[in-house]
């Protein structure tokens, strides 16, 4: 089995979790930036849409080298659109690729794609493997034209700064779930995902019927971390931590190799290095965090750090009456300005 990066990361894996409209390439950097997790995963990208040529969708994987191990996510249901996608991944120069399978939205899971594929075991092993082969075949020197992509995803690709056709690595492939889809079946969906030997298994342990609601199901977690022991597999969990003594905690009485943590981290990059910010430190990193977006996104949708300002915006008196202000604001000035009538002290500092 080829591990890649996975076999050299420090112990204990704490991660950041794939988050949809949340962990785009400017919240990573925040996050890498001020504590770094031992590894990220990008928000999970749409193999056929991409594959069909919608180039916008390589936004998504936009990446800092401060990231590293970064992880592209990728989800559908079309084998070779998982194929073509993800030898782009390798020409991009992610440290790995994982295989979303957790996916409960409508729009997702009803087309057999995210979560849909637990239903389809079958299926589900053929796309680890179909994404194995294609890191197997760009390690082995297969150009983007051998592999029937269109020319013009071609000519997109080569204009990323990250683009690399010379340094060719072995990139391991990893699935991140759920312990099953209307009912749990931890062990035996997990035992199909063992055949096909991921180098990674991450669990979310709700089903999709729960979506977000009730807790996560550690106990299921925790039989699947059993399964995987001497697999060569690593496990792990993810569901409901929100903090790094409870991280800790759980990998501790779950046997798991590491965790995931994805809304825990919301408004605190500091998450993973167990510093607590004051309100006034929250305040600066926004402001940054939206100095980041625009340097990203120049020009456009500037609505989606919104909700970011929302989680920073905490904690002190006038927060809400702050926050309102801030789901007004266009621009990194404009949240500065409503920050500064708080924390006057911002002026020097951003
Ligand atoms: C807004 C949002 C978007 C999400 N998007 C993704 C995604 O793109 N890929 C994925 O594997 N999981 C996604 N998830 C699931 C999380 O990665 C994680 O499994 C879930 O939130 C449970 O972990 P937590 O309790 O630490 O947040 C998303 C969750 C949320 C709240």
């Amino acid at each position: 089995m080829n591990r890649g990066f996975w076999d050299h990361l420090k112990a204990p894996i704490i991660g950041l979790a794939p988050m949809d409209g949340v962990t785009d390439s400017a919240y990573r950097y925040m996050v890498c930036k001020y504590s770094k997790p031992t590894l990220v995963m990008t928000e999970f990208t749409n193999v056929e849409g991409l594959a069909r040529g919608a180039i916008g969708m390589l936004k998504a994987f936009e990446y800092d080298e401060i990231e590293r191990p970064v992880v592209a996510q990728i989800y559908g249901s079309e084998v070779e659109s998982f194929y073509k996608v993800a030898l782009m991944n390798c020409f991009l120069g992610f440290d790995g690729i994982d295989i979303n399978m957790g996916c409960p939205a409508n729009k997702v899971a009803r087309r057999g794609s995210g979560a849909g594929l637990i239903r389809t075991p079958d299926l589900a092993k053929l796309i680890v493997q179909t994404v194995q082969k294609a890191c197997k075949d760009f390690f082995n020197g297969i150009t983007l034209e051998e592999a029937n992509i269109r020319p013009k995803i071609i000519a997109a690709l080569k204009k990323i700064d990250k683009y690399n056709e010379k340094d060719r690595r072995l990139l391991p492939v990893s699935v991140k779930t759920r312990v099953g889809f209307d009912s749990d079946i931890t062990l035996e969906w997990i035992r199909h995902l063992i055949e096909v030997q991921p180098a990674n298994i991450t669990l979310h342990g709700r089903t999709l019927k729960q979506m977000y609601m009730g807790l996560a199901n550690w106990e299921s977690i925790g039989k699947a971390a059993s399964l995987c022991k001497n697999t060569g597999i690593t496990l792990l969990g993810n569901g409901d931590i929100k903090s790094i003594d409870e991280a800790h905690q759980k990998m501790t009485q779950y046997g798991v190799d590491g965790v995931l943590v994805g809304r825990g981290t919301f408004g605190n990059p500091w998450f993973f290095s167990n510093h607590s910010p004051t309100p006034q430190e929250r305040a600066q990193a926004a402001i940054e965090h939206c100095k980041v977006f625009e340097k990203l996104n120049p020009g456009s949708k500037f609505f989606i750090m919104r909700k970011h300002l929302g989680w920073y915006c905490r904690d002190f008196d006038g927060a809400r009456e702050t926050r309102s202000k801030l789901m007004q604001s266009e621009n990194s000035e404009e949240v500065k300005n409503v920050f500064k009538e708080v924390f006057p002290a911002l002026e020097e500092e951003s």
